[in-house]
């Protein structure tokens, strides 16, 4: 079956919106009629008027979609769950609150932040401690917004992206479970130690390995990079931010080694583009989504089966969105 074909077909026929993220495999996202990076996807997501959003991507992403827009009918291709988001549940977040209580930090001291990249459940937790939301894209902004609460940030999952942004803004960071708990304590932004596994592929000597072949290459990474990685680089952003600097605004000649997801550096310039390792540093859980399920999931719509459907609990879309709203009023 040519499903390129068949898929064009049944998009012509189906009240439904398909959406990929920049990670997704090139024939799935040649498809797509949204792309973006995860904050550009929910926004847009939300904001088209089809019943059905079909979301090629992981799993914390259609929860999104699903949180701020109840009404909408979420299906994905397959529902994959990103490795970091996987590293933190509501009880390991409760956990670790209690390991910051009984050092004598309490929930009052703390302002919690969650990475876009955890589940509807961990954000409403958040959410209930009127915490917010952040991506990649934003994270600054929303850390600053958080630090004029005067409290301490606790930013969860990702460790990293804690780490370099504490950096960024000249602030002290520390990892709980892996940094003593004096310093844990002395701390302006407490990580819970989760990490992308992808990112977490890339290291300094990569750099150096390139800098040595190519003196004049830049080095451009995402910041869920390790901060030894973040720190060697010339750039740092988001996936939507990694693209616009090295379509826009670097010249064509300029040679860049890139350290982020395969398929996008991939995909971002027909020459002069690296990526920043010797092993491919494809996403498992991106790469699971296949044409053949994106044709099989739109015509479970067409037969009004909704194969893998997204369901949020009326609770958990009440403090989720919360935090998530949070974020849209400071971005
Ligand atoms: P973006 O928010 O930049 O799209 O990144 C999401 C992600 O999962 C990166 O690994
Ligand atoms: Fe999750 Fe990492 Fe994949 Fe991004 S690249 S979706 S953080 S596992």
């Amino acid at each position: 079956m040519n499903f390129k074909e068949e898929i064009l077909k049944l998009k012509q026929e189906l009240d439904v919106t398909i959406v990929a993220h920049f990670y997704q495999k090139d024939e799935v996202f040649e498809l797509a009629d949204i792309v973006g990076d995860s904050l550009e996807l929910a926004k847009k997501a939300i904001a088209t008027p089809a019943k059905n959003i079909l979301f090629c991507g992981v799993g914390f992403m259609g929860e999104s979609v699903k949180v701020l827009a109840p009404n909408k009918r979420v299906l994905m291709p397959k529902i994959a769950c990103c490795a970091m988001a996987r590293m933190i549940d509501v009880e390991y977040y409760e956990a670790n609150l209690k390991i910051l209580n009984e050092a004598g930090i309490s929930n009052e001291d703390i302002l919690p932040i969650t990475y876009i990249n955890s589940s509807a459940a961990v954000k409403a937790a958040v959410g209930k401690m009127g915490g917010y939301v952040c991506t990649s894209a934003n994270a600054f902004k929303i850390i600053h917004k958080g630090l004029e609460s005067g409290k301490k940030i606790f930013f969860v999952p990702d460790r990293c992206l804690g780490q370099n942004f504490a950096k960024q803004i000249g602030l002290k960071s520390a990892v709980i479970g892996i940094d003593d708990i004096e310093d844990v304590k002395s701390a302006d932004i407490i990580c819970f130690n989760g990490f992308c596994s992808v990112h977490q592929l890339f290291t300094p000597a990569d750099i150096d390995f390139f800098r040595a072949k190519y003196p004049e290459i830049i080095v451009a990474v995402h910041p869920e990079c390790d901060p030894a990685v973040v720190d060697k680089a010339d750039f740092v952003g988001s996936t939507s931010q990694l693209i616009k600097y090295i379509t826009e605004d670097l010249d064509i000649e300029q040679k860049v080694v890139v350290g982020t997801e395969y398929n996008m550096v991939n995909r971002l310039r027909e020459k002069n583009t690296y990526v920043l390792s010797g092993t491919k540093p494809e996403c498992p859980t991106m790469n699971e989504t296949t044409v053949e399920d994106l044709y099989n999931t739109l015509l479970s719509i067409k037969n009004g089966q909704f194969d893998n459907e997204i369901f949020v609990s009326d609770d958990t879309v009440k403090y989720a969105r919360m935090a998530l709203e949070r974020m849209f009023e400071v971005n």
